[in-house]
């Protein structure tokens, strides 16, 4: 196996180092290609020391016939991935611009490609790095969404480059996944072929036909999950409580209002999903007589009575066979300790933990932790929860991958 890691100019490019090292353990064949501003911030010294290979720092370089050689490697390589990725290099890729070796080679190659973004998190909001890298999604491009954290520049937010690890188990899950599955992917994303099944929203439970008893979700995180699905390449089918949203582009809603109506609805897709997330807020009680006719106030004082609803994830929980189950963890103290019951208790293979006592509801960021069962956890620091999707979902397709199946 040979990989092209394109290094470009940015403070995280000496963690190239370590991708490419994570790589080579591997036994992956890595060549190095990199940017004139990738060489200020790492010697081409370094790699040349670690790969015993020439690195590859600039298009027309003497003694070397490079304009050749960039289709020779182009050729020859079953992966582009370019880690860290700058806003620049990205930018180029998307318009295709190749006015130096490694755009280029973009051009040039037919092999999957995988970016690994890292920049200031004004730049990487920005509309136009944000449009540059759903071009390039569309056409196929794996993108590793980087991580909130402290970043070089002083600032708190995300655009820090994701962890090593995390790069190098995408990429060997690509290179795992072969040609087939890396032809399959081109142009589709990196979720083509994968049934994704979301719930999103409140569920309503009537007491009578007039009133009801719901929550303040908003509906938000799980649609933005199933556009991040829908768009990485998967097919997505929503089941959604009442929400005041427009059902994402390309994905199929189910509307539903109780949560016995939510349960019919996944259950009807359960067996054919790959890939399970339960974002929806589903009521835990349901009044136990809902009124036929409007409750009069006559009656005087009244106590409502409840009756347990069936918890849906905990039913998928127990009847799971292939399904990557995630569940959701809305909680107000012991965030951490509760959501982890709850990914022991409902059989999850992920569980998103989100402290709402700070207000989460109706808004368009979140801050929250990934937990899994091997005890590992990822803290997401207050980003969109577009973001927080997709880096949900890059967790998932590693752990899909770390359980053995076809990870992409
Ligand atoms: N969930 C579900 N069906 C229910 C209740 C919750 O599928 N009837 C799912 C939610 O979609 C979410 C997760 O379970 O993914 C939330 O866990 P839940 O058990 O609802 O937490 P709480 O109800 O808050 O549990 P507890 O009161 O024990 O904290």
């Amino acid at each position: 196996m040979k990989v092209a890691l394109g290094v470009t100019g940015c403070i995280a490019a000496y963690k190239a180092v370590e991708v490419m090292r994570g790589l080579q353990k591997a036994g992956v064949q890595v060549e190095v290609v990199l940017t004139r501003a990738g060489a200020r911030f790492v010697p081409p010294l370094t790699f040349e020391s670690l790969t015993g290979r020439n690195v590859v720092t600039d298009m027309f370089q003497t003694g070397r016939n490079l304009d050749i050689h960039h289709i020779a490697l182009a050729q020859s390589i079953q992966m582009l991935v370019v880690a860290p990725a700058t806003a620049n290099i990205i930018g180029k890729f998307a318009h295709g611009i190749a006015d130096d070796f490694l755009s280029t080679l973009y051009l040039a190659t037919p092999a999957p490609v995988l970016l690994a973004p890292a920049m200031n998190s004004a730049m990487w909001r920005h509309p136009a790095v944000r449009a540059n890298v759903e071009a390039l999604r569309r056409r196929g491009c794996k993108v590793v969404a980087p991580e909130a954290g402290m970043l070089a520049c002083g600032m708190e937010g995300d655009g820090r480059l994701a962890p090593v690890e995390t790069i190098v188990a995408r990429v060997l899950a690509a290179l795992r996944a072969g040609p087939a599955g890396a032809a399959a992917d081109k142009g589709a994303g990196d979720l083509a072929g994968l049934s994704v099944l979301v719930t999103a929203g409140p569920t309503v439970e009537d007491i009578d036909p007039i009133r009801f008893i719901s929550n303040r979700s908003s509906g938000k995180m799980g649609y933005a999950v199933a556009a991040a699905a829908a768009r990485r390449g998967a097919q997505v089918c929503l089941v959604s409580g009442p929400t005041a949203l427009d059902a994402p582009d390309g994905v199929e809603r189910i509307d539903v209002r109780s949560a016995a109506e939510m349960l019919d609805a996944v259950l009807s897709r359960y067996d054919a999903a790959d890939v399970v997330v339960k974002a929806a807020a589903v009521a835990d009680y349901r009044p136990s007589a809902p009124a036929g006719q409007k409750i009069k106030k006559a009656g005087g004082v009244r106590a409502l009575e409840l009756e347990r609803t069936e918890d849906i994830l905990a039913l998928l929980g127990n009847r799971k066979k292939r399904q990557f189950l995630v569940g959701f963890a809305a909680e107000t103290e012991n965030v951490l300790a509760s959501a982890r019951e709850k990914l022991r208790g409902k059989n999850l293979d992920l569980v998103v933990a989100n402290d709402v006592s700070r207000g989460v509801f109706g808004e368009d960021a979140a801050a929250v932790h990934i937990l899994a069962p091997d005890g590992a956890e990822v803290a997401l620091e207050a980003q969109p929860k577009a973001a927080v999707a997709d880096r949900l979902l890059d967790e998932v397709l590693i752990r899909r991958g770390r359980r053995g199946e076809a990870p992409e």
